[in-house]
């Protein structure tokens, strides 16, 4: 199959993310890689995807997951090799999926060639001053330069130590002391990075996944601002935040699209950026990485004013910077959808998955039931459609992994506050029996729950009415049915359903509500959940033709 030079089909893409740790192991010793994506290709193409985005799989201690990168053009040798990567990319366009690779360059890991550099070089040199090294205060600079707060841990500054033993200078990280941040404010990082997007560019690659887009440009000048703590979404609108969303941090990716556009067709990339929706999609324009991830469905509880609310206005913003809006309900960071649905409304997740009787509390049947019927809903929506390894499977979270084998550093970093991002990324089941449920010859490196062989990819494979033959009906349907990037809402719409037409005749309806509702005549092409005498279920959404 030939990849079409369509410059636009990132615009109504589905998009499927791969932990590549966790997705299929080649060689038995329980850490997926990259033969594992390349061995499991038919499997990726029998979902009908656009393509695939690979979280990093670059060398790295894995202090967090892989989002600390000791080198940005090389493939870890846990996970394969370069060649691995081109056999691969070759295998997937083969099959017309293309691929995504995440960029992290907010920070790099504290095993990067250009950190020991730094720290084996004086305060004051070039090579310091490819990081954000300063002075710490107080008289003998015991205290750290500023107030600045991390996400792993209570403060985003270290102290070194010199050579000679004596206590040395601080250096900034936003997430954990491994993860040192880079100083955008220095050339060579961003001639490094551009270099970087060409490497892979040049090796097939067709987009970017962009790790923390909003805070590599941080305000250096002294004395440091204050910015005392972390809260989701705090940036004020003005662009002038010490560390977050500043203005400045744009033309870095202005710089980027440059680079994008010496290709044919252009790359393309996605910012993951954590910051209010108008200020997102300034991420999206088409003259820097064209488009961004919208949480809003993410976050959202199951509610129709909800849902509607954030539809309505995430396809409005995004015509309005010339983008196509981005939707996902799951990814490695995130309690999966279908667990989030089965717990209490308004349940606090952390203290879920430390309680002592979390699977007691979960209603997996009703959770899942919510999830396939978001996840219908999502894939009808304009825009792409970012869907997370094993969502396709209604997958749950585990909730059970021994404290001791936990991996994340939410968990040590942030004084066992949180359990962290483990729960989601357990390796996926492909067999009911077998060793780590097909997943490798091997055992897995995080524990499998029993209840995975009722996911596993042969049993929903074999039954037409699981959560995985649904994915595959609905995505082959999308691509027919598909037209314009247009949504308008339909006759049912309000209060507890959720009605829009996608032209073409396409309505995709969904019932919040607690009694089943008539559907409008036409031909129901899916439907998450079986009808009720001829009606949509409550926590259902139904796809009907109505021409
Ligand atoms: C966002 C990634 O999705 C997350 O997994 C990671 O921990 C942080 N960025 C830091 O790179
Ligand atoms: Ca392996």
């Amino acid at each position: 199959m030939t990849l079409s030079k369509d410059k636009n089909w990132w615009r109504q893409a589905v998009i499927y993310q791969i932990y590549p740790r966790s997705f299929a192991d080649s060689n038995g010793d329980g850490i997926g890689d990259l033969k594992g994506v390349t061995s499991r290709v038919d499997y990726l193409a029998s979902l009908g995807l656009d393509a695939v985005w690979l979280s990093p799989f670059f060398p790295s201690a894995l202090a967090d997951g892989g989002y600390d990168v000791d080198d940005y053009r090389d493939v870890d040798p846990k996970l394969g090799t370069l060649a691995d990567f081109d056999e691969m990319i070759a295998a997937l366009h083969g099959k017309g999926i293309r691929v995504f690779v995440d960029i992290v360059p907010n920070h790099s890991s504290d095993r990067h060639v250009w950190f020991q550099e730094a720290l084996a070089s004086e305060p004051g040199s070039a090579a310091r001053n490819r990081y954000i090294f300063r002075d710490g205060k107080g008289v003998n600079g015991d205290e750290p330069p500023s107030d600045w707060p991390s996400h792993f841990a209570p403060r985003a500054w270290t102290r070194i130590t010199n050579p000679d033993g004596t206590p040395g200078q601080w250096y900034c990280h936003l997430f954990a002391p491994e993860q040192p941040d880079f100083n955008w404010d220095n050339p060579e990082v961003h001639e490094d990075f551009k270099k970087t997007l060409r490497f892979w560019s040049d090796r097939g690659v067709d987009g970017f996944r962009i790790d923390v887009a909003h805070a590599l440009k941080k305000d250096l000048s002294e004395p440091l601002r204050s910015k005392p703590a972390i809260v989701d979404f705090d940036n004020p609108l003005s662009g002038d935040d010490p560390i977050f969303d500043r203005n400045d941090v744009h033309q870095i990716y202005r710089e980027w699209r440059e680079v994008f556009d010496e290709y044919d067709p252009p790359r393309v990339a996605v910012a993951e950026a954590y910051v209010r929706a108008e200020r997102r999609v300034l991420y999206a324009k088409p003259d820097e990485l064209g488009q961004a991830f919208n949480f809003d469905l993410l976050e959202s509880p199951w509610d129709a004013d909800s849902y509607r609310g954030h539809i309505d206005f995430n396809v409005k913003l995004a015509a309005e910077v010339g983008s196509s809006s981005t939707w996902v309900l799951s990814n490695h960071d995130k309690v999966r959808h279908a667990t989030r649905f089965g717990l209490p409304q308004g349940a606090d997740r952390n203290a879920w998955l430390l309680s002592e009787n979390a699977g007691g509390v979960l209603d997996m049947e009703l959770g899942t039931k919510r999830a396939r019927a978001a996840s219908l809903l999502q894939l009808a929506l304009p825009g792409a459609s970012y869907v997370y390894q094993g969502e396709e499977l209604g997958l749950h979270e585990v909730w059970d992994i021994p404290l001791d084998e936990i991996q994340d550093p939410q968990w040590e970093r942030n004084l066992h506050k949180y359990k962290g991002r483990d729960g989601c990324r357990v390796p996926l089941p492909w067999t009911s029996t077998g060793s780590s449920f097909g997943f490798g010859s091997g055992g897995s490196h995080l524990p499998q729950p029993a209840w995975f062989a009722e996911y596993a990819v042969d049993v929903e494979s074999a039954d037409a009415s699981s959560t995985l033959e649904m994915y595959r009906a609905a995505v082959a349907a999308r691509k027919q049915l598909l037209t314009g990037e247009d949504l308008s809402w339909g006759s049912l719409d309000g209060g507890q359903v959720i009605d829009f037409d996608r032209g073409n005749g396409w309505r995709s309806i969904t019932n919040f509500g607690s009694e089943p509702i008539t559907l409008p005549a036409g031909e129901v092409v899916v439907v998450s959940a079986p009808l009720v005498d001829g009606k949509l279920d409550s926590d259902a959404t139904a796809w009907v033709v109505v021409r």
